[in-house]
């Protein structure tokens, strides 16, 4: 990556910010983070990169087309990384609107937008312009004993949050067919690491346990997810952008599959050593078996064999060492996620549907 302008939507999210603080940190491209700042935003995760003269911030709803094109015609980018999205599956059973309005429609607005400029496009920057599109192995719905998702598995999308992102790689798909707009689509397995907002399991976890509430499990917490580090997902989206071929999508993972509760308890094991309970009593003694969401899907992995033998690509982070450094990163960043719990979400329930 040279010295370009590149939007990435979605730059105050978990992966987004990861994103950026690479993009920043490890090129010399600019980068304009394009972010609505819904309740999953966090502007505090940028903190290290937003007074870089290369980082700038637009405050943007993707779905807004008078605001996208103004932000396009601006910045002149040379790519763009879409990871914009409502991405927590209980709140889409809770209320899917928000979903299809902007993992669909501003999905649909973006291309648009896209195509409409690189269009005015001359050359080569026509031919170097790109669109990666950031989505999920949850499109592909339920694996059970399967072999893992690949490119070529079929799309069977089972809560709302995973058909919105379904849907838009459809509309991604055909922009790329109708209209030759240069896109390339990934579908990556679950993420952890620093910066997740905490509805999620591990961060939901890790401080549920050291607040000494309940930790809850989904079920029997036999649910299998395929588990990779943000920063490997970042190298992947990174080597997709400069290698990855026009029109193509690229499966991501690192075939690291884990039951949830073994997540849990792998959790509470390395708390237990890193701040132990005063009653010298295991973490594990909290967790809580939950009613199930419904339509939880049993299983998900991703096989990323292509993405691997087209390029050097490779998650290079341990599993066992990735979750210590999350966890010792939620111990040593408690202004971070207790300015989130004290604001838009403290810890509740959700997705127990209708
Ligand atoms: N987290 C995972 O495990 C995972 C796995 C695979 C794929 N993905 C995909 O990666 C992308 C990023 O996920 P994440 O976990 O970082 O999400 P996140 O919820 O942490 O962040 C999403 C970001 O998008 C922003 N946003 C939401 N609606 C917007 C809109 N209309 N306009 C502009 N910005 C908007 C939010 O403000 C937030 O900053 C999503 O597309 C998600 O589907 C996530």
């Amino acid at each position: 990556m040279g010295t370009e302008t590149i939007v990435v939507t979605g730059g105050a999210g978990f992966i987004g910010s990861a994103l950026v603080r690479c993009l920043i940190r490890s090129s010399d491209c600019s980068v304009v983070n394009v972010d609505a700042l819904t309740y999953a935003a966090n502007l505090d995760s940028l903190r290290d990169v937003d007074e870089n003269p290369r980082y700038s911030f637009e405050h943007v709803d993707i779905a807004d087309d008078k605001a996208l094109r103004r932000i396009f015609a601006e910045y002149q980018p040379s790519a763009v990384f879409n990871l914009a999205a409502e991405t927590h599956v209980d709140r889409s059973i809770d209320g899917p609107a928000p979903f299809i309005r902007t993992n669909l429609f501003g999905t649909f607005q973006l291309l648009e937008v896209s195509l409409d400029y690189w269009n005015t496009l001359a050359e080569p920057n026509r031919s170097s312009f790109r669109l990666v599109h950031v989505s999920t192995d949850e499109v592909y719905g339920d694996l059970g004993g399967a072999a893992p998702f690949s490119e070529t598995s079929p799309f069977a999308p089972n809560s709302p949050y995973a058909a919105s992102k379904a849907a838009a790689d459809h509309l991604v798909r055909a922009w790329h067919k109708t209209y030759e707009l240069p896109v390339i689509t990934t579908n990556c397995s679950n993420n952890y690491g620093p910066f997740q907002f905490p509805e999620k399991l591990i961060p939901r976890v890790i401080i549920a346990a050291i607040e000494d509430k309940p930790l809850p499990v989904y079920g029997d917490g036999s649910q299998v997810r395929d588990w990779l580090h943000v920063e490997d997902h970042v190298d992947a989206l990174l080597t997709v952008m400069d290698y990855g071929r026009i029109g193509e999508v690229y499966a991501i993972g690192s075939r690291n599959e884990h039951r949830n509760i073994d997540v849990v308890a792998a959790i509470c094991q390395c708390l237990d050593e890193l701040q132990p309970r005063s009653d010298r009593r295991s973490y594990a003694d909290q967790i809580s078996f939950v009613v199930d969401r419904p339509g939880h899907d049993r299983r998900y992995a991703v096989d990323p064999s292509k993405i691997e033998s087209e390029f050097e690509w490779k998650a290079a982070r341990d599993w066992d060492a990735g979750l210590r450094e999350t966890i010792e990163w939620y111990l040593g960043n408690r202004s971070w996620w207790e300015d989130i719990r004290t604001g838009a979400y403290r810890g509740e329930r959700l997705g127990l549907g209708r």
